[in-house]
């Protein structure tokens, strides 16, 4: 027992020491609405909450109400039904802390649901026409005002109209002088050129509209010495959460220094962080390879916006190679930021202010952080540990009177950027903690040591490293301007070349259109025929496909891949640029339009060329990828029918070593899509098999995966086409272009695979080498038909995959549009007869 106190005391007190407590002079505490003190023994330090009566004026317009169902400072309300005001005696002036509580309840006789009011401070309006929704979590408020009198009045004010007056209330008040050095009174605003500097920050009031932990969970009054609560970054999160990896370290590993403390932020802020997903290899195999974090908040427009981050670098190898980029909205507010030039070691927390003015027509405030063009491959990453954003309330002391005009609307403001340098003290330079060893693993050798996978042709722009490629010559001259430092601008493309190329996005070019947007023909400035993909406005849906394609597409290069050759990311345009590929889908080569018809050679030429383009994704780079959207429209083809897998969109890494799967939401397309998969949500490489089976049945049979208007035995083609091919006579359901056209041999061997693609467990479906390897023999069998006997090869053949049985494919009953994609399903029931299946698909707006 005695162990144990000594132990928690010891703990406790080591705590006190590494957070330096901070202790404010004659703070005010208010239970409002309690006849007894409230201690708060879990905040640290403790506080005591005191009875309100003795605070405000007049006393004959208030009521005291309790609320039996809460605890502490929400279990009882001071009530108003006149104008009153609390008056808080000051011992010293300068900012100071206003933090107020409510929570609505109900009694016998109120309902604070229905409370309207306002509540001003120091003669300016803090909240206006004020209601607290009976939602069973208390609103806090928070403000840091700027008093230079002895005391503080807080007035609160009920709405009332003709019929009825309504009443005002709060829970529990805190008013404590700030520290000093919370908002620098030294240090005005840098002023940008055409923007209005806001003088004195210090003297304005300002309001805690967003105050994150990023990278970490929320921290608590009990971990906080001005017992803030600072929430997680995940709702704010706009960038996919793949891009980034949250960070953490011991909150003693913070090494606070000169300029900022625990009043600025608690070690439990500065001791995680959100950082790149980005490893040296990627950037070494593609210099290009970039992006950025964001985060999106919401606020108030016509108001100006303190915006304060924090940060701390635990996450580098060595401290003093970390430069990365900040923007608020489109703008820098930080190029290059070196924290090595704030702070004296690693590890060591600083923070950097910035201020907005939110126009009228914005209520978002956007912060990104990205690689930026000093930073080296080796060394690239961005990091954000912490993020306060306060409205700024600059209107006059005499009396704003509405606050949605609390900004003087005689000036227009637009972007004021102040820096405010926080500059550590002297202290001895850390040594260097470890030696960056740089292996660039499999993604090296791969290209070097598998020569016949090796990508090359059409690489319209220069790939360094690992990947090399021959440039081929009509895109030498786009080549040139990615030589430059500015390696993520390689790959941008303006929106006014796009423009002009595309003749203004003519619908008259238009050859796709899709989920994402309209596909448009077009000629880059250099000649390049290109085929553009113009994303309708950035939604949180396709943003992050855009963003994961540009970055697949980026890394990865081959002659069966479709080539990203440039994006634009302008005016919140998403636009994707692809080689032209001037035959179009296969599947329009297959039915539905008047092409002329594919020979059984070329459709084998196309299915092979397209097994190589998902081979490669499968193995061919040092992370596997999974397609997981392989279907006839996905695969192109260009100039003599070469065949390219396109639409990265839904694309993932797949298992890394060890993993045998990845859980995932289920996405792909109807039709096409592994029933494995969409049992257990499974994700594999054998997924992409199934759906490249579907595609091998509709190049034999050219007719749609799901046909409804066909038979209820034909509807779906697997289901339909798997009986003839059991039975023997596959034959019979061929395109009847081609009967009579393919060897028998290479027939059988062609449907024998489509079957095995499409076996019902993934563990028996064959690679797609194994694929590749058997289209290639079929194709042998054609050209070779003169020379052989019917079946004389078949028996060996047969050895390439163990035989199994055809099971489970969902038949359809319902009307989706083939060819639509599928962003979620319901929980899938044990019993998988089919249509129970099918008919609880929720069918998205389709890619
Ligand atoms: C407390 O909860 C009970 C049961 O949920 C409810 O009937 C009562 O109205 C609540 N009291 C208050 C003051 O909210
Ligand atoms: C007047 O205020 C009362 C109480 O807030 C409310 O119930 C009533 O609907 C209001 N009447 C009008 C006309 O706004
Ligand atoms: C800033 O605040 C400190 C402490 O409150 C005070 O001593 C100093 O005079 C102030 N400086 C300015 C420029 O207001
Ligand atoms: C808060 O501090 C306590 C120790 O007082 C620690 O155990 C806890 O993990 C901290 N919470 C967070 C969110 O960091
Ligand atoms: C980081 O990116 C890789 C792919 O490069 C992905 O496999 C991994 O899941 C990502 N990590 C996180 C934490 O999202
Ligand atoms: C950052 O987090 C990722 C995954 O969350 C981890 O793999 C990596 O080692 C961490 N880095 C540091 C420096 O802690
Ligand atoms: C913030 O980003 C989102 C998504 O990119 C965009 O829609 C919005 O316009 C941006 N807002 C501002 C103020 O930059
Ligand atoms: C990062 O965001 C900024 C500001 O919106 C933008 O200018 C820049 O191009 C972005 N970088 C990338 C790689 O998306
Ligand atoms: C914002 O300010 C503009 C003038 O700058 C004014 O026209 C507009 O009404 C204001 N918007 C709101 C919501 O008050």
């Amino acid at each position: 027992m005695e162990l144990l106190l000594a132990i928690t005391i010891f703990y406790l007190s080591s705590f006190h020491l590494s957070s330096s407590a901070f202790t404010p002079t004659n703070p005010h505490f208010l239970a409002c609405g309690s006849t007894s003190i409230i201690p708060l023994i879990t905040d640290n330090p403790a506080r005591n909450f005191t009875p309100d009566s003795d605070f405000f004026t007049p006393k004959s317009n208030s009521i005291s109400l309790s609320n039996p169902n809460s605890s502490l400072l929400y279990a009882t309300a001071r009530a108003f039904t006149e104008r009153s005001t609390y008056r808080f005696k000051l011992d010293s002036q300068g900012t100071h802390v206003l933090r107020l509580h409510f929570f609505s309840f109900t009694d016998q006789n109120h309902d604070l649901a229905t409370a309207r009011f306002d509540v001003s401070a120091l003669d300016r309006l803090l909240l206006f026409g004020f209601s607290v929704p009976n939602t069973q979590t208390p609103v806090i408020k928070e403000y840091l005002l700027w008093v230079d009198t002895a005391e503080l009045a807080l007035t609160f004010i009920p709405h009332s109209n003709s019929s009825a007056s309504s009443l005002a209330f709060v829970n529990a008040i805190e008013v404590f002088p700030a520290p000093t050095n919370l908002i620098s009174n030294s240090t005005d605003p840098e002023s940008v050129p055409s923007s209005r500097r806001i003088n004195q920050l210090a003297h304005q009031a300002l309001e805690i509209v967003h105050r994150i932990n990023v990278g970490g969970q929320k921290v608590t009054p009990a971990n906080d010495t001005l017992w803030r609560t600072w929430v997680p970054d995940d709702e704010y999160l706009f960038t996919d959460k793949d891009f980034s990896l949250d960070n953490s370290t011991s909150p003693k590993n913070i090494k606070y220094a000169a300029g900022v403390d625990p009043v600025i932020a608690p070690a439990n802020v500065y001791d995680t962080a959100r950082t790149m997903n980005i490893s040296s290899s990627m950037v070494l195999s593609n210099p290009n390879f970039d992006f950025n974090i964001t985060w999106s908040f919401p606020v108030t427009s016509n108001y100006s916006y303190l915006i304060r981050m924090h940060f701390c670098d635990f996450v580098s190898k060595i401290y003093t190679d970390l430069y990365f980029d900040v923007y608020i909205g489109d703008q820098f507010a930080h190029q290059d930021l070196h924290p090595a030039d704030k702070v004296d070691q690693p590890a060591e927390p600083f923070f950097l202010d910035s201020t907005l003015y939110v126009p009228t027509s914005q209520h978002l405030i956007n912060v990104s952080i990205g690689r930026s063009s000093k930073s080296s491959p080796t060394t690239a990453n961005a990091i954000l540990n912490g993020l306060e954003i306060m409205k700024v309330n600059p209107g006059s002391l005499d009396g704003s009177i509405n606050p949605d005009s609390g900004i003087s609307q005689t000036k227009k403001i637009h972007v004021a950027i102040l820096i405010s340098t926080i500059v550590g003290g002297v202290f001895v330079i850390a040594s260097a903690i470890a030696v960056l060893v740089l292996v660039c693993k499999r993604c090296c050798s791969k290209s070097v040591t598998k020569p016949a996978e090796t990508p090359f042709l059409r690489a319209p722009y220069r790939t360094d490293g690992a990947n090399s490629v021959e440039l081929s010559s009509q895109f030498t001259e786009r080549t040139a301007p990615s030589a430059s430092p500015h390696f993520k601008m390689s790959l941008h493309i303006s929106f006014i070349e796009i423009k002009v190329g595309t003749n203004d996005f003519d619908d008259k070019l238009v050859i796709g259109t899709g989920g994402f947007g309209k596909v448009y023909r077009g000629v880059l400035s250099d000649g390049t025929r290109v085929a553009v993909k113009r994303g309708t406005r950035r939604s949180g849906q396709g943003y992050p496909e855009f963003q994961r394609e540009i970055l697949l597409l980026s890394q990865i290069r081959h002659r069966h891949l479709v080539s990203l050759i440039g994006y634009c990311e302008e005016q919140s345009e998403m636009i994707l640029v692809y080689e032209y590929m001037e035959k179009g889908p296969l599947r329009d080569c297959l039915h539905g339009s008047d092409l002329p018809c594919l020979s059984w050679k070329q459709r084998l030429q196309i299915c092979i060329d397209a097994a190589r383009g998902l081979n490669y994704l499968h193995t061919g780079y040092s992370h596997n990828i999974i397609h997981r959207d392989i279907k006839s429209t996905n695969i192109l083809l260009g100039d003599k029918y070469l065949a390219k897998v396109s639409d990265f969109g839904l694309s993932r890494w797949g298992p890394s070593y060890g993993e045998t799967h990845v859980s995932t939401g289920v996405k792909g397309t109807f039709g096409y899509l592994d029933p494995e998969y969409f049992k257990i949500l499974k994700l594999t490489d054998k997924s992409d098999v199934y759906s490249f089976g579907m595609v091998l049945l509709e190049v034999l049979c050219a007719r749609p995966v799901i046909d409804q208007t066909l038979s209820s035995e034909q509807i779906n083609l697997a289901e339909w086409a798997l009986q003839w091919k059991q039975r023997g006579q596959l034959e019979k359901i061929i395109d009847p272009r081609l009967v009579g056209k393919i060897n028998v041999n290479s027939l059988s061997k062609f449907g024998e695979t489509a079957e095995k693609c499409l076996a019902e467990c993934a563990v028996d479906r064959p690679t797609m080498a194994d694929v590749l390897w058997n289209l290639e023999y079929a194709l042998q069998l054609q050209e070779t038909e003169l020379k052989r006997e019917p079946y004389e090869d078949s028996g060996n053949v047969e050895s390439q995959f163990p035989v199994t049985a055809v099971g489970w494919a969902p038949s359809t009953r319902i009307s989706i549009d083939e060819g639509r994609s599928m962003a979620g399903m319901r929980e899938v029931c044990s019993d998988t007869t089919a249509s129970k299946v099918f008919s609880q698909i929720i069918v998205d707006e389709g890619r």
